[in-house]
């Protein structure tokens, strides 16, 4: 297929047009689209209306499906959708609006911290694919932040500095950032911290990424307040402006993120009155990120 990419960020961002999502994809579209994610680091698809069946075949193009196991608080009987997706909407299995006190709404409320998805997994996410089904009619905007920039803009002493650091990640520390705390016994052995480098290398493109999320707790060796005062520091810089792409949601939009060398959030939005229902695939990372040699 001869789909076109046009970059829509200074620094990253591919908008990607003819292209039909639907239909079988060559082997050479496949390595295009892979390559595309190393160099742009999120990719943009508009009007493309998928079952979810659709998107989870076009997903297998970058990988093996990461199933929606061990990352929620939702009970599988009370599950909307299958495992292959992530259900990131305000809606319960009947497509009700979770009520405001909801602890799956409370737990959820987690996605509008900068965060990188599964950093909490032992092995963390490749890429994640969204689509709007339905979208609230203000707000709800997701935000990416470009991860090999912000490196790049670091100064050579914080580079070296950062290069070996290693990291504990769990939906535990995340989640207490906003004060939720109550975890079942099963949840809190679920959830226990994992470890992830701080600096992650992209091996197509070269280019390092500082490897940050809210789901990041300490950083080993060091005492809890001066690693989260550091990271703190780290995150506001990733996360200036310059660095940031917000897309703004159509139904039909599906974006592609790679994990290795992005954040992202989503925008606050009156999720106790609109439904927001965004389906999300997940492609499986390949090996433990302190495994990797920079
Ligand atoms: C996600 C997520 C973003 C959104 O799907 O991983 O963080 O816009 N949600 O809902
Ligand atoms: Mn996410």
């Amino acid at each position: 297929m001869g789909f076109s990419i046009n970059k829509v960020h200074e620094h990253f961002v591919g908008a990607i047009e003819g292209i039909d999502l639907k239909s079988s994809l060559s082997n050479s579209d496949i390595r295009k689209l892979n390559h595309a994610l190393d160099e742009f680091g999120v990719l943009v698809f508009r009007n493309q209306i998928l079952t979810n069946e659709q998107q989870i075949k076009f997903s297998e193009a970058f990988g093996n499906i990461e199933l929606a196991v061990g990352g929620n608080v939702t009970k599988e009987k009370d599950r909307r959708l299958s495992l292959e997706i992530a259900d990131v909407s305000n809606l319960d299995k009947d497509g009700k609006i979770f009520a405001r006190n909801d602890r799956r709404r409370m737990f959820n409320l987690g996605n509008r911290l900068w965060h990188s998805d599964s950093s909490y997994r032992k092995i963390p996410a490749k890429c994640s694919l969204l689509s709007c089904h339905s979208k609230p009619s203000s707000g709800g905007n997701t935000e990416f932040a470009f991860m090999p920039a912000a490196y790049d803009a670091l100064d050579d002493k914080i580079k070296k500095e950062i290069e070996e650091l290693v990291t504990e990640h769990s939906l535990i520390y995340s989640r207490g950032l906003l004060g939720f705390s109550e975890f079942t016994n099963e949840e809190r052995e679920t959830f226990k911290p994992v470890l992830q480098a701080l600096v992650r290398k992209n091996e197509t493109t070269d280019r390092k990424s500082i490897y940050l999320s809210a789901h990041i707790g300490t950083i080993v060796g060091w005492e809890m307040p001066e690693a989260r005062d550091f990271i703190r520091e780290l995150t506001e810089h990733a996360t200036s402006r310059d660095f940031v792409y917000a897309h703004e949601w159509s139904i039909g939009d599906l974006v592609v993120w790679d994990n290795r060398q992005c954040m992202h959030r989503v925008r606050p939005f009156k999720d106790t009155g609109e439904p927001r229902d965004m389906r999300r695939t997940t492609i499986a990372g390949q090996e433990e990120t302190t495994k990797q040699t920079n």
